[in-house]
This record gives structure tokens, sequence and C-alpha cells, in this order.
């Protein structure tokens, strides 16, 4: 899973050189992502990344294509690493019946059986990854889709330069003297709580899901400023595991002013109740540097914190064991 982790950098290069069949570009005004875990992260980076885009990104993890998917409006991707997830294999189905423009992201499967069968855009990424560990295509490979739409411009420049970045700052953010190496013994049997501002929820949830995945351990996320309005109340009980909680929050140089004030203000309000807490500042020039600086970060103290659990970071036999379960139901 090391390995896997260290890789990111070059599958964002790797993505920067995808083919990308021909895609209708009929200035779309939402950009719709089906998929689940690893692959629906994908989604939730991108609408994080290209925050100031004038048409909306949302992920859809469900087995419901909302009917707001209108065909002529909506770009629909279907990605799926495996290809046969059933949630996302259904919603795929929907978007083809409603005549919506579908695009197919996979390394194989049902999805790029049924996209070669159907002549749908099909955009093959390689195989032999955990989905989770596959990120960097599969976020690669839904912006240059976006890319091939007209929706984005310089797609391929900005993911080479964002490998670029990561590979310079590879040395730093792995190792025992490392932030990720702190940040998983801050972990270790304790709750971590991860809080975002909104436009940044993409970094908490992957971080999470990576504990959850990797570590085997619980994490809890919110966003600013909402959790102000309910959650910060609930920073109390109860007190055993409050009081073995490590709060992070994560910033960058484009969350808004009075979010960073609302951090500060916070941060004094729950001191007493948490052991601990930290905040952690993006690194990088664009915002797609910014991001997956947070986002590798996170990777790399999920991994530490698999080792600190004596887990098998690549192991995930209740996800394995459900969708069998679910396979032999039909
Ligand atoms: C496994 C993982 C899972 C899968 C999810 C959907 O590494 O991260 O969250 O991504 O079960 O499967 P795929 O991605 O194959 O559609």
């Amino acid at each position: 899973m090391l390995d896997i982790i260290r890789s990111l950098p070059e599958q964002l290069i790797g993505a920067s050189r995808l083919e990308i069949p021909d895609i209708t570009r009929a200035g779309y005004r939402r950009v719709l992502v089906g998929g689940m875990g690893g692959s629906a992260i994908g989604g939730d980076v991108a609408r994080d990344v290209f925050r100031d885009v004038e048409f909306s990104i949302e992920t859809i993890r469900d087995y419901h294509l909302p009917p707001y998917a209108l065909p002529g409006e909506t770009l629909f991707i279907a990605v799926s690493y495996s290809g046969n997830t059933e949630e996302t294999l259904s919603l795929f189905e929907q978007a083809l019946e409603r005549g919506v423009d579908t695009v197919a992201i996979t390394s194989g499967g049902r999805l790029a059986e049924i996209s070669r069968q159907k002549g749908i855009p099909l955009i093959t990424i390689p195989g032999g990854y955990p989905p989770r560990g596959a990120l960097g295509w599969i976020f690669g490979a839904l912006s240059m889709v976006m890319g091939g739409a007209g929706l984005l411009e310089g797609v391929e420049e900005l993911l080479n330069e964002t490998g670029r970045f990561l590979t310079d700052i590879a040395e730093e953010i792995e190792g025992e003297e490392s932030l990720s190496m702190d940040f998983a013994s801050k972990f270790y049997r304790r709750l971590p709580i991860l809080y975002a501002p909104s436009d940044m929820l993409s970094v908490a949830l992957r971080w999470q899901a990576q504990i959850n995945e990797n570590a085997k351990q619980m994490a809890h996320v919110n966003v600013l400023p909402e959790m102000n309005h309910n959650e910060i109340n609930g920073i109390k009980h109860p007190p055993e595991v409050m009081r073995r909680s490590w709060v992070v929050f994560f910033r960058d140089m484009d969350t808004h002013p009075r979010i960073l004030k609302r951090m500060e203000i916070t941060r004094s309000l729950i001191e007493e109740d948490v052991l601990g807490i930290d905040e952690v500042e993006s690194r990088g020039g664009s915002r797609m540097e910014r991001i997956f600086y947070l986002i590798w970060l996170g990777d790399f103290v999920s991994y530490y914190l698999a080792v600190y659990n004596r887990e098998d970071p690549l192991a995930i036999p209740r996800i394995s064991h459900l969708k069998e379960a679910l396979g032999r139901e039909g």
C-alpha cells in the first residue's frame, strides 16, 4: 500500500496523457459523477478543485438518478474502478435510458463491457490498484473528460504541475519526522474529528475513508460554517469519547476569512473538552496542488495509523464480504 500511496504524482501525470474519446460539447450546466467509495471521492475532489467554474459538479452515491439529470443540460460520468459496482451500474443504465450524455471511467468489468457494446465514450484507466489507491487516475480522468467536453481549460498542464509539485515534496511528506507520522501517532487509540471548510469537504472525507479502509479506525467529519450552528454544542458528551478525540481543522489560502475566524473561536470553545487540536494548512500553488497536498498527507497518515493499529492496509474484508453476499442473493 505504501508504494501505491507513493504513486499518486505519477498517476496524475499519467492521467494527463489519457486518450479521451470524442465527447459532445453541449455547454452542460451540470456534471453528475455517479460512483461509490474510492471512485466517488474523485467527483468530490473535482467539485472542490474546480470550485469557481460556472457549472455544478455533484457526486451521486446511490441507485437512483435524480430527475434533474436532464438530456442536453447534464453530462453524466459513471466512475467505477472495478466496473462492477451495482449502484454505479444502476445509475449508468438510467442515464442511458433517459438519453443523458454519458461517459464511463473504469479499469474494466461490466461498465467497460456495456460501454463498448453501446458505443458509450469510455476511458480505461490502468488496473491492479485498490480503487482508493487509484485516485490520481480517477480524478485525472474526470478532469480530462470535463476538458474534453469543453468545460475546463488547461487540465493537462494542471495535472502535470500537480504531479511535479507532489514529487518535489515527496521526501518531506513521509517518514519518521513527517507531519503524517505525527498525525498518525496523535490519532492512535483516539477518535479523529476532521473539520474542513465546506469547499474542502473532499479533503476531510478522503482522510476519513482512508482511515476507515486502511487503518480500520473510526473518524468523524463535518464542515464549517455549518458545524458552528449545531455540532459545536455536542462536543461534550460522552466525555469518555470526547476526551479521547483529536480535532483537526483544514485550512487553505482561499478559505473565507470569516471561516478562519470561526475556526479560531471554535478552537477556544472546545479545547477543554477534547484531547488535542491541530490546524493543517494546505501547501502549493494552484488549488489542485493545495488540495492534493492535503489529500496525500492524509493518505500517509492512514498508512502509518494502519501500522500502529497492526492492520493490513490493503485488506478490506467487510467490504468484500458484503459485495459477495449481495452478489449471491442476486
Ligand atoms: C476499495 C474502495 C471502495 C470501492 C467501492 C466501489 O479500495 O476504496 O470504497 O471504491 O466499493 O468500488 P469501485 O470503485 O470498484 O466502483
